[in-house]
């Protein structure tokens, strides 16, 4: 790896954290463009907090090398933790403080001067919709209002790489679109911002590419799109009237399709993971479902769609998929 002189943002080579016997982190490689949202998707346990906290300096690797903006995380820690912020998976804020207090406070912390301190305090509480709230106790905030104070409180210092560990997990729809439009928006002045989340629908709006990341290693990386692709066409979803009819059904689907049917816990729903390219998919799957009429089978609701990331994840966490620990998948 090299010096300073990088346009990566965060790069890693085997990366490993371990505690006691649980390797945490098992060997993650990563290269993170800087200018854009990097997703790192995973679930509960899967190591995005542990990586996170490597990356941030606020845990030592016990193997394996990470840089950020070309500075090595344990060799120049200073240098790393002057560029980056971090949004942890729980809040940080004082909750006896109101929110302007917390912003003021923190923004002194940071360096900023009494006056420059309230025109940024304030500037953030507008942009975050908590002007209204600036003066009320962060304890009586919504979950949603202290998500936002808390992403405001990293970026007092416009920062050249930004945390966030799953700022929207417990948020209503309406909190989490809020959050993503700040999210955009710090981006957008020129923040790098590396996101974890179990939300595949998160990282496919917001990430330009995603890393999926499973018991402490890369599984597959890529954007959202060829992420998508390199799991097949798309995606067939039939909905029957009659649940004593999917068995037929599911067989009929199989041989149009030349795919393995899933029967769904809902009695009368089955999904086709269909291969090849897209216009080839919607061709098979109108002939499927004309097959399925001819049979006498009552369809309710069908539809063909891109796999979402959700189906991505199983196929690439499926025991079919885990033959060896040199598969993994790589998608440009
Ligand atoms: N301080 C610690 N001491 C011991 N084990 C830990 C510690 N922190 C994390 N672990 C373990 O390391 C593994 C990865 O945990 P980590 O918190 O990084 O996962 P995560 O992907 O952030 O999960 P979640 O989505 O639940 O936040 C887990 O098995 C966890 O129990
Ligand atoms: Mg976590």
């Amino acid at each position: 790896m090299t010096t300073a002189d990088t346009d990566l943002a965060i790069e890693t080579a085997g990366l490993v954290k371990t505690f006691g016997k649980t390797r945490a982190v098992d060997g993650i490689n990563l290269a993170v463009p800087a200018g854009a949202v990097y997703g790192l998707l995973g679930p509960n346990g899967a190591g995005k907090t542990t990586a996170v906290r490597v990356l941030a300096t606020l845990l030592r690797p016990d193997g394996g090398e990470a840089r950020v903006f070309g500075y090595d995380v344990v060799r120049q820690a200073d240098e790393v933790r002057s560029r980056v912020s971090l949004t942890g998976q729980y809040a940080s804020v004082d909750e006896d403080l109101t929110g302007l207090e917390n912003l003021l406070l923190l923004g002194r912390l940071v360096g900023h001067r009494k006056r420059a301190a309230r025109t940024r305090a304030d500037e953030l509480l507008a942009a975050f919709g908590l002007t209204d709230a600036a003066d009320r106790q962060v304890k009586k905030y919504s979950g949603g209002m202290r998500r936002r104070l808390d992403i405001a409180a990293s970026i007092l210092n416009t920062p050249d790489l930004l945390f966030l560990d799953e700022p929207t997990t417990g948020l209503d729809p309406r909190s989490r679109s809020q959050v993503w439009d700040i999210v955009r928006a710090v981006v957008a002045y020129g923040t790098t911002v590396l996101l974890t989340t179990q939300y595949l629908d998160e990282a496919d709006r917001l990430a330009s590419r995603i890393a999926v990341i499973d018991h402490g290693t890369v599984i597959a990386e890529g954007t959202p799109g060829a992420l998508k692709s390199s799991i097949g066409a798309g995606t067939v979803h039939v909905r029957l009237r009659d649940p004593l009819q999917r068995d037929e059904a599911s067989a009929l689907l199989g041989r149009a399709l030349d795919a393995q049917v899933l029967q769904e816990s809902d009695p009368v729903a089955l999904t086709v993971r269909v291969a090849g390219s897209e216009r080839g998919a919607a061709e098979h799957a109108s002939r499927a479902l004309a097959d399925l009429a001819a049979a006498g089978i009552v369809v309710d609701d069908f539809s063909l769609g891109q796999p979402s990331l959700d189906e991505v994840f199983l196929a690439l966490t499926s025991p079919q998929n885990q033959e060896g620990p040199t598969e993994k998948e790589t998608v440009a």
